[in-house]
């Protein structure tokens, strides 16, 4: 399997290739030339694997023996889940038609890490059989940093650039970056949001010379290798509640920059009976764009308490929008351009119905999501995260524009299909919002509390500072370090 930019305008690429790779050359993602079927019996033969093996079922569809020898899979496999919590990885929470499906059992509790602990030592791997260094540049809403850096810290051959937006995430989610105080782990607070240095990385990335000089690389969600191992959630959720398997599943997803919605409508595309609800917080884009075809980013991104999809440019929609176009590369290069170039665009009238008619949205206020998680406390002694509650708040009925009742799937004689809300995070990693929902809650893990009495280590790039500059200063200077 090879593959290809949304943009087309880059030639076959190897899965080593791609996974080493940010944005592809043309500004696009990374997509496999074909999108494999997995058929129904071949799902149904799935339904007792655990989580693990689904994933190695997954990226043995999309990787070669040759590139990855399996023996080599499994290892890899199995190293990437050795420091999550618990043996199955994926917990189902279930209260009558409420599932809930914990991603976040992993070293930073939340669901980046089911993905990049296997990117991590994907990049191992590769890295130790062609012994070449590369510096990895991530820019993160919250959580996806401190995931990468748990992901390759200590690693050899790897040096890793970690940009924060400072105080615009919680305390806990900022200490689990700046305390790790590892010689490759270089950490930087930006003043300003995840949209608004995600440009500067785009710049660097756009620097071809820059990037083979230096060997530069992401694992933010652009990143195919994490896009991938995602759809084995999706999966695995899938098989978990669906009833028979065959049977249409709703998968609601608290949404921001769109990684997971994204390896989602690639399961849907392989033959998963899926279908997507995402709910979003004030930071509405993606709610816009498919509700009323206005894809425009807003004047400012709005900081809410769910603050890791506070996001008004999200990147990984272009892979939807790909999928859903029929692979359509011209027209997804002509609409991301305009978006590039102007911040407002709008679909093609049948690609917006198509992904209207997959897609539902719904939007949370903080309000709503403060509301949720009192009432999942009251009638469960649940605490969910506050990105979590945006799913939860759907579910419930409480969200606005959109809720599972109004929009849910529904079969012939009327009744909902089964759901699934996707949760994102540990409510250890936001503790603050529990005084807001008045639940009195004293099992802070040690972890935790531990963050508090390190020392950290991070550099603040202000607003009037040329970032990009900056970091290109900084990849040479780790370069250097590194030869001599
Ligand atoms: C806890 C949490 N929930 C939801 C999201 C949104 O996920 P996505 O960007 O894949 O839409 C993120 C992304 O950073 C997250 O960290």
């Amino acid at each position: 399997m090879k593959f290809v930019s949304t943009r087309g305008g880059v030639g076959l690429v190897s899965f080593e290739d791609a996974l080493f790779s940010g944005y592809a050359n043309d500004g696009g993602l990374f997509v496999p030339e074909n999108i494999p079927q997995i058929p129904v019996e071949t799902l149904t033969s799935w339904k007792n694997l655990s989580y693990a093996e689904i994933v190695e079922k997954v990226v043995s569809i999309f990787v070669t023996e040759e590139e990855i020898p399996r023996k080599d899979l499994k290892n890899i496999i199995s190293s990437a889940f050795k420091r999550f919590d618990i043996d199955e990885v994926i917990r189902i929470a279930s209260f009558d038609d409420l599932h809930i499906a914990e991603l976040w059992h992993g070293p930073t509790m939340a669901f980046k890490d089911l993905a990049m602990s296997v990117v991590g030592e994907m990049y191992r791997y590769f890295l130790e059989k062609r012994r070449k260094n590369v510096v990895v540049i991530v820019g993160t809403s919250g959580d996806t940093g401190s995931s990468a850096i748990e992901a390759v810290r200590g690693k050899e051959n790897i040096d890793i650039i970690v940009i924060l937006p400072h105080n615009r995430i919680s305390k806990i989610q900022e200490l689990m970056m700046t305390t790790v105080l590892d010689d490759n782990v270089h950490v930087y607070a930006a003043d300003g949001f995840s949209d608004d240095f995600e440009i500067t990385i785009k710049n660097l990335f756009n620097d071809g010379k820059l990037v083979k000089d230096y060997n530069l690389c992401s694992i933010n969600s652009i990143n195919w290798g994490r896009v991938m191992v995602q759809i084995a959630h999706h999966i695995y959720m899938y098989l978990q509640v669906a009833e028979p398997i065959g049977k249409p599943v709703d998968i609601v997803i608290p949404t921001g920059g769109c990684g997971n919605i994204a390896s989602g409508v690639l399961s849907q595309t392989m033959g998963v009976p899926v279908k997507f609800a995402c709910v979003v917080n004030n930071n509405d884009i993606v709610h816009r764009m498919l509700r009323n075809n206005d894809f425009t980013v807003a004047s400012e991104v709005v900081q809410t308490l769910a603050c890791s999809m506070d996001i008004q440019i999200p990147p990984n929609i272009e892979r939807v929008m790909w999928i859903y176009s029929g692979k359509d590369f011209q027209a997804t290069k002509e609409i991301m351009q305009k978006f590039d170039t102007m911040g407002s665009t709008s679909l093609p009238k049948d690609l917006h119905q198509k992904m209207k008619e997959n897609i539902r949205t719904a939007v949370v206020t903080d309000e709503e999501i403060v509301q949720t998680m009192k009432k999942c406390w009251e009638e469960h002694q649940y605490i969910a995260c506050p990105h979590t509650c945006a799913a939860l708040a759907y579910h419930y009925g409480i969200s606005k524009y959109g809720t599972r009742q109004t929009t849910g799937t529904k079969g012939s004689d009327g009744t909902l299909s089964p759901s699934i809300c996707v949760s994102t995070a540990s409510i250890c990693k936001f503790p603050e919002i529990l005084a807001k929902a008045e639940i009195e809650w004293k099992e802070e893990p040690k972890r935790i509390k531990d963050l508090f009495h390190k020392p950290a280590k991070s550099i603040v790039m202000h607003k009037e500072e040329d970032w990009e500059q900056i970091l290109r200063e900084k990849i040479s200077f780790i370069s250097q370090a590194r030869k001599n």
